[in-house]
């Protein structure tokens, strides 16, 4: 049995755990306000609030119920627009009706819902972080700007939130129902969210399987591991960091360690996905999916990070570089799962960068990313790991170029021929998303990118072109 509580019914299921949340919302419980788009995680029709508690607190974060097998949400409060209804509109509501944020009003549930996921955010509000709640949503009729009005007066609406009293603030202020107040008593009297499930094909967020095989997991029970803390945790010690691989990419954003080591990140966690995305992908998901532009994988293998891989409380250890054999052939016996991933804690002389190229900034993948950690001592390179994606049948750890790199000056010749080393070190065909030629200019271009953010005084445009 599944047990959550949906908006503010005790739900107890015995649909199979692979099954779809958005499924099981709409048909079997009529609450047809979450609506159906695409099915693939790109609209965001289909957003609902997942509310987990945390040391005796609520964490809501929006998802797409279109990619969550319902096994996910066990022990969880789940939120639907239903669940969010009072007797006059709420706030985020009645600011997308005043400044006219809602035509067709297909896409507005989302809307409504990932805004007050921001409303129930635990940090202190801000705009951009408003606008960042619904950067998973489409919107076909409004042109954006009007949603973007709503949000703005939410953010002000916001002001004397404060960051611990959350869903009291809420209740007082009619942004949400009083229910909310009692779900963390009620949550504690569910069966505890569930252990390691390795049993059937193996899901994380789903966020890659449901769109490849949805078809092939509705009906059955999955290997369910995304709230296992064995693989969702952050450890650093004796100078290195090991990340569980189940943690997600939001999972990686709040975390302090990886801030410290990584000032950049949230800039480039933020070309990743969108929001609902991010809060269910987990890096053992990306590695293994193996695209050859996961973001994830471009990022850890310019960290030279090394990989778990356990087999029936057996581990073996292997770079992440050493993972990938060919187009999706990996370095994995069927039964592995990846545990964890670990890397050396950047030193002070070390710097690092990740540029990524899509077509839009947000939900889309990337025709060229690159990833590069280097550290210079006395203006020259002391070691440095370069990868990219994009450019070749796997995520590439471009190990002829880093070679050439290692113990150079840093002047702009120098950078000159390492890029006709790292042109003759790949492979871009021509698909959707570019042609072999932009590719390799595209790579050019954020190959010296690197150069010019992290040694501004070394390098410009001019230098390098
Ligand atoms: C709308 C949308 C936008 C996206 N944008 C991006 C993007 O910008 N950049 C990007 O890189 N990706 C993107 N993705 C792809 C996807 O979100 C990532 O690859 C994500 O990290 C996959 O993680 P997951 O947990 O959801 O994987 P899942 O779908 O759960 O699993 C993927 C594969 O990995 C296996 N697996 C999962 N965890 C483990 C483990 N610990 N050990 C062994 N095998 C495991 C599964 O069996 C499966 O074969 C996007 C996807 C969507 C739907
Ligand atoms: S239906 Fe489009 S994101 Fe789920
Ligand atoms: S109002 Fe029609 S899609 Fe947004």
């Amino acid at each position: 049995m599944i047990e959550f509580i949906l908006n503010n019914k005790k739900i107890e299921t015995g649909e199979p755990n692979g099954s779809l949340l958005l499924d099981f919302v709409r048909y079997d419980k009529s609450l047809t306000g979450t609506k159906i788009g695409c099915r693939e995680g790109d609209c965001g029709a289909c957003t609902v609030l997942i509310g987990d508690c945390i040391d005796g607190k609520m964490d809501y974060k929006q998802v797409t119920s279109c990619l969550t097998p319902i096994g996910n949400v066990q022990g969880k409060h789940v939120v639907t627009i239903e669940g969010l209804n009072m007797e006059d509109l709420s706030p985020v509501q009645q600011f997308m009706v005043d400044e006219s944020g809602t035509q067709c009003g297909f896409c507005t549930v989302g809307f409504v819902v990932s805004l007050t996921g921001f409303c129930l955010s635990n940090s202190e509000p801000s705009y951009e972080d408003a606008i960042a709640a619904i950067d998973g949503n489409i919107c076909r009729c409004t042109g954006y700007k009007s949603i973007e009005r709503a949000a703005k007066h939410l953010f002000v609406s916001l002001n004397g939130k404060g960051q611990n009293e959350t869903i009291q603030w809420l209740v007082d202020k009619a942004f949400i129902p009083s229910y909310f107040k009692d779900i963390p008593a009620r949550l504690k009297k569910l069966n505890p969210v569930k252990k390691t499930n390795y049993n059937g094909t193996l899901v994380g967020g789903g966020t890659d399987l449901y769109v490849q095989i949805y078809d092939q997991l509705i009906d059955q029970d999955v290997g369910l591991i995304a709230d296992s803390p064995e693989l969702r945790f952050t450890k650093v010690e004796n100078d290195v960091c090991t990340l569980g691989a189940g943690n997600t990419a939001t999972d990686l954003l709040e975390s302090y360690e990886m801030q410290a080591m990584f000032p950049q990140l949230r800039e480039h966690i933020k070309l990743v996905a969108s929001s609902p995305i991010r809060n269910i992908a987990t890096l053992g998901g990306n590695f293994v999916n193996a695209s050859p532009i996961g973001d994830f994988t471009v990022f850890f293998l310019a960290l030279n990070a090394k990989i778990i891989l356990t087999e029936n409380n057996h581990n073996r250890t292997i770079h992440l570089k050493d993972f990938y054999k060919g187009y999706k052939d990996l370095n994995k016996s069927e039964e592995e799962i990846i545990s964890a991933i670990s890397f050396e804690v950047p030193k002070g002389n070390s710097h690092f960068n990740f540029e990524k190229v899509s077509k839009r900034i947000h939900l889309d993948i990337a025709s060229v990313n690159t990833a590069i950690q280097i550290s210079v001592a006395d203006n020259k390179v002391t070691g440095v790991h370069l990868s990219s994606g994009g450019v070749g049948p796997i995520p590439m750890y471009l190990n002829e170029t880093c070679a050439f790199l290692q113990g150079k000056e840093l002047l702009p010749q120098n950078i000159k021929s390492a890029n006709e080393v790292l042109q003759s070190e790949i492979s871009p065909i021509s698909d959707v998303r570019g042609s072999a030629g932009y590719k390799r200019l595209l790579l050019r271009q954020l190959f010296y990118a690197h150069f010019i953010k992290l040694f501004p005084n070394n390098f410009t445009l001019e230098h390098l072109i």
